[in-house]
């Protein structure tokens, strides 16, 4: 049993084989420069087609604005590794989503972030030996061989390697209903049926366990690592089909059922769309969920005149707003709430990782080391071989 838990969303060096980040080691421009759009503007004109540049919609705009594609993890993930000549994969989002460019990506091809601090607090929740004791409870408690492990994108590349090794999948807010029934699907001719695992984010795994694959709330119990044997009996884990990880992520969780009601009594025919790592009573009182690709498409199929709040993060909302003036766009919280480590990568940042690489020089470069690479694939590549994976707007 695994008691220390920093979480290490800034890094401390505390654990260097944990999801974190650390301080940028070079001389970054000043934030101040007049010149820095001009800067990124002659490093990407240089660089060609050598780099090719992620921006997930979390970023901030002055990021965006030189990013060659946007898009949720999945799009991303999937966009890295359709670009086999790029030399060099400039990822613009945090840690584990540049672990898993990696992973999908030639070894011929390097990937960067701009800063190492960009890690996901979420993701921080879930540690390796913190999942193997987890699992050893499961063994004891003679369920093991009924559960599949599936991991949300959101964890560190060894979380991933471990569904690998143990005939599980990866999945994204994009594909997570597809995923679970792909994991409940390998067990069903188990006379109980099957058991999922869920890493690390609690609230993406209850509501689609609960809203899209019918399970009840009774069906699933929350690990809570820091508790022997996750705070469960050996019962309550034979009983359960989810077992969740408590784990979830800090922008979302401020999400709450309290605002949602709020707006609709002061925004007529408002409808509130949200991200499923909201919690549970928020997405079920919400018209609407899904991805951050599925947020989008929502409002761009929205009628002219439409209310809108959106509970996601802020970047998105603002720049979504700002793209659609006939729609009145709102933000789903009272306060001010980016995601901190995405907001870590800025301008100043992405211009010293570009001139960087222009001088011939890979600064912050993500490498997987080879064996968890192998078992990271494996569960990656089962994600990407599921069918129907994005759903359309509604
Ligand atoms: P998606 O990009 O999969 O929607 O996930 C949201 C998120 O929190 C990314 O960190
Ligand atoms: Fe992690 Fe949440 Fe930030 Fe995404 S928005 S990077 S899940 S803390």
């Amino acid at each position: 049993m695994t008691v220390d838990l920093p979480l290490l969303p800034l890094g401390r060096g505390v654990d260097l084989g944990a999801e974190r980040g650390v301080e940028c080691p070079g001389d970054l421009p000043a934030a101040s420069d007049p010149d820095l759009v001009a800067r990124a503007q002659a490093a990407k004109a240089a660089l060609g087609e050598r780099v090719f540049v992620l921006g997930h919609h979390y970023q901030r705009d002055e990021v965006i604005a030189f990013a060659d594609v946007t898009g949720d993890s999945f799009k991303l993930a999937r966009d890295a590794a359709a670009r086999p000549d790029a030399e060099f994969i400039v990822f613009c989002g945090v840690h584990f989503m540049a672990e898993s460019a990696d992973i999908l990506t030639g070894p011929g091809q390097q990937v960067v972030l701009p800063d190492l601090a960009a890690g996901c607090s979420m993701a921080d929740m879930a540690r390796l030996t913190q999942v193997e004791d987890a699992w050893d409870a499961l063994v004891e408690a003679g369920i093991a061989d009924a559960v599949v492990p599936v991991t949300y994108m959101n964890s560190s590349a060894d979380i991933k390697a471990f569904c690998g090794r143990n005939g599980g999948v990866v999945c994204t807010s994009s594909n997570a209903e597809v995923a679970l029934e792909w994991a409940f699907e390998q067990k069903q001719h188990l006379a109980g049926g099957g058991k999922v695992l869920f890493l690390p984010d609690q609230h993406l795994g209850r509501n689609t366990a609960v809203l899209q694959l019918g399970l009840s709330l009774d069906d699933c119990v929350v690990w809570n690592p820091h508790k022997p044997n996750g705070g469960l009996t050996a019962q309550q884990l034979r009983d359960a089909k989810m077992i969740l990880w408590k784990g979830h992520c800090s922008v979302h969780g401020r999400f709450s059922a309290e605002v949602v009601d709020e707006l609709r009594a002061t925004i007529p025919g408002v409808r509130i769309l949200v991200h499923p790592e909201c919690k549970h009573e928020v997405v079920t009182k919400a018209d609407l969920v899904g991805s951050t690709e599925f947020i989008i498409r929502t409002i761009e199929a929205a009628e002219p005149g439409s209310s809108w709040a959106i509970g996601t993060e802020l970047n998105l909302v603002k720049r979504l707003a700002d793209a659609h003036p006939d729609k009145h766009i709102s933000f789903l919280d009272r306060t001010v709430c980016f995601c901190s480590t995405m907001n870590r990568i800025d301008l100043p940042h992405l211009v010293w990782a570009l001139e960087s690489l222009v001088a011939g020089e890979v600064v912050n470069r993500i490498e997987v080391d080879a064996e968890t690479e192998k078992w990271a694939l494996v569960a990656l590549q089962r994600m990407l071989d599921l069918p129907g994976r994005i759903a359309p707007p509604a």
